[in-house]
């Protein structure tokens, strides 16, 4: 373990000592002292009595190749990063010294013994430091995906160094204290694992590309708003600034990961920035997009599906693809690990999204020939999902899917067929689209044409903001929507969410379409909070007094509310919109509510009510 101050940022920090060749640590004699101050291989020296035999050479292999042995030969930061642990003379010498103790020998060993014994480790040292040469990673960005998967790499791969990088103080500072920037089921576990032992968060962002052999970029990559193929195009700003700047930075050979969705073709703007500006240093360039999904987040990086490596069909192109693919090896089985040219991989993120997103338009769809006809999605969804061609995975009708990935690559999607002259498959994803937008403007206007045709002045209740239940991400959430067609219809609305601020809502509500997409402090700020709008701590004060509540995020505390007690403390008639389908509509009908939930028979009430669009 590091000492205090030893870490990536501290002076002479470097890579850590946790490899696989430590030997059996406990037979150490006690005279070593590597003298580099990081208390790293002090941890190997002070170990237990003097031994010999086949731990003796694991220890006098760990004391050889240690930390150094695997950052040995080749490495050009090696003289930078100032720690002045090589192996000269001196190191042989404490070699030397080492192999007389464990042999319990009084004077040294016969030199032709002793030359045989140097160059059988000094060719061990060789092979086993290329085997293993410790691996230092850098992310750009922290973000929902950066970080996360970077801590798990950490936790899974205790042999390599890992620096989370981002232009964001705040963020860094957050990650680097208890309350991280992201809520994610078990994070904190894995991060306190690993925080300064081999996972690092800094803004140093030069310092440590420049030190990287693999550097991981996860910015931001909004959709243009303005300019050529605004509305759809991704605006890869963030990236090409990224690209240049590692270019810039960079003293050795890198492996340059694009972890952020992007375009398909990105890699070839990338790798043509990085060329141009090489300076003799060795790009490669691969593609490994991220399909964790945020809330199962770890989970999904525990075991994931699959891990999607692309990289060029070249010699080096292979070669790096191989690197990447072992540090996932040291968890996700092989045959998990699919390896591709680059366009597959890129291609392969957005064609994932856009069949996800596909599933849940076509279960809303029908979800409105449900209210239409007197069906029930749930039910229709079980019998669909049933067939093992189809599963029954992503067939919850909704109020209409959010997050910031979706939208986002369907509309790049879309936008890269009409670029590559091909209208009909553009107007066949941007439909998945267009039905999501359906989906939510048909949620309001059943709100307000149920209660009269009007919600101008009542009070209604919002539960969930988040996206999705286990996430405080806000990013494309249905309920902004939701809420500003309410807004527009001039509701006073009171929102909870167990996860998402107040100060959050506010802007959610007051930034324009796509803007949310750039980093916190870069994003345009609201220029008042929006005053028909309350945020409350607790589902009883949010429906106090309301005519409506509309629960847009499927958390599971509101299945268990008091639905009784919020009956008696509304509005009558009571309204309940069930955006998710987390409530029993009989139960609540039952204790007096007007119920609509998605795609379910509707309450006699709303039978003759024009609702759709
Ligand atoms: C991000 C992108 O939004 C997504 O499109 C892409 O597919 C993957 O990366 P996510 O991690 O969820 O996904 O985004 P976000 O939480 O916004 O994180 C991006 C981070 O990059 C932010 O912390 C931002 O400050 C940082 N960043 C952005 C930089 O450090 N430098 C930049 O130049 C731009
Ligand atoms: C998604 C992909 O699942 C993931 O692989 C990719 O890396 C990033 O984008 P995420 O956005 O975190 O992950 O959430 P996801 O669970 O896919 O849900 C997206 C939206 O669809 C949410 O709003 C969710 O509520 C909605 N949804 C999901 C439904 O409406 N019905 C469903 O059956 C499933």
């Amino acid at each position: 373990m590091r000492g205090p101050g030893v870490g990536p940022d501290a002076d002479g920090g470097g890579a850590c000592s946790e490899g696989g060749l430590s030997g059996d640590t406990k037979a150490v004699g006690e005279s070593y002292d590597s003298g580099d101050g990081s208390g790293e291989n002090g941890r190997v020296a002070r170990g237990g009595g003097v031994g010999g035999g086949v731990a003796g050479i694991g220890v006098i292999q760990e004391l050889y190749l240690g930390p150094d042995g695997l950052r040995g030969g080749g490495s050009r930061e090696q003289g930078d990063e100032g720690s002045g642990r090589r192996h000269g003379p001196a190191s042989l010498t404490k070699l030397l010294f080492a192999i007389t103790i464990l042999e319990g020998r009084e004077a040294p060993l016969e030199p032709s013994i002793r030359a045989f014994i140097y160059s059988f480790l000094q060719k061990r040292s060789q092979e086993t430091a290329q085997k293993l040469k410790m691996v230092k990673i850098c992310c750009l960005g922290a973000g929902y995906v950066g970080g996360p998967t970077m801590a798990v790499i950490a936790l899974k791969c205790p042999s390599v160094e890992v620096v989370v990088v981002d232009i964001s103080v705040a963020r860094i500072a957050a990650w680097n204290s208890d309350q991280l920037p992201i809520y994610e089921p078990g994070l904190d576990d894995v991060v306190k694992q690993c925080r300064g032992r081999n996972l690092f968060f800094s803004t140093e962002i030069e310092k440590h590309i420049g030190q990287a052999d693999i550097v991981f970029v996860s910015v931001n990559t909004p959709t243009k708003t303005r300019g050529l193929g605004a509305g759809k195009a991704a605006d890869l700003t963030y990236w090409e600034s990224a690209a240049r700047m590692i270019a810039d930075v960079a003293k050795s050979d890198k492996i340059v990961v694009e972890k952020s969705t992007v375009p398909v073709k990105t890699a070839e703007a990338i790798e043509k920035i990085l060329i141009h500006n090489s300076r003799g240093i060795n790009f490669q360039i691969l593609s490994n997009p991220e399909f964790l999904a945020e809330g199962t987040a770890i989970q999904d990086l525990f075991n994931p599906d699959r891990v999607l490596i692309g990289g060029r069909e070249t010699p080096e192109g292979k070669k790096a693809v191989q690197v990447l693919k072992q540090v996932y090896a040291n968890w996700v089985s092989e045959d998990r690990i699919i390896t591709t040219n680059l366009w597959s991989a890129e291609l392969s993120k957005l064609a994932a999204n856009a069949f996800l997103a596909q599933r849940i338009s076509s279960v809303n769809a029908i979800s409105a020939l449900c209210e239409a006809t007197g069906a029930d999605v749930a039910e229709v969804a079980y019998s669909v999902g049933k067939d093992t061609r189809i599963g029954p995975k992503f067939l919850s009708a909704s109020v209409g899917f959010g997050g910031s990935c979706f939208q986002k690559d369907i509309l790049s999607l879309v936008y890269i067929c009409e670029c590559n002259g091909l209208p009909e498959v553009a107007s066949y994803w941007k439909d998945v689209i267009k039905v999501n937008d359906y989906q939510k403007s048909r949620f309001v206007n059943r709100v307000v044409s149920s209660m009269f045709n009007t919600v101008s002045e009542k009070k209604i209740a919002v539960l969930g903001f988040a996206f999705k239940k286990d996430t405080g991400d806000t990013r494309e959430t249905p309920a902004i929507d939701v809420c500003k067609g309410l807004l527009g219809d001039k509701a006073k609305i009171s929102i909870y969410d167990p996860q998402v601020s107040e100060e959050q809502i506010q802007r959610d509500l007051a930034l324009k379409k796509f803007d949310w997409d750039h980093p916190v402090h870069l994003q345009p700020t609201s220029p008042t909070a929006v005053k028909q709008v309350t945020v409350t701590w607790d589902a009883y004060e949010a429906t106090k007094g309301a005519h409506g509540v509309c629960i847009l995020t499927e958390w599971d505390e509101f299945r268990k509310l008091d639905y009784v007690k919020i009956y008696e403390n509304m509005q009558k008639p009571a309204f309940i919109f069930d955006g998710r389908n987390v409530i029993d509509p009989q139960k609540l009908r039952e204790i007096g509510f007007i119920v609509f939930s998605i795609g379910k028979p509707l309450d006699p009430w709303l039978k003759d009510m024009p609702a759709v669009v």
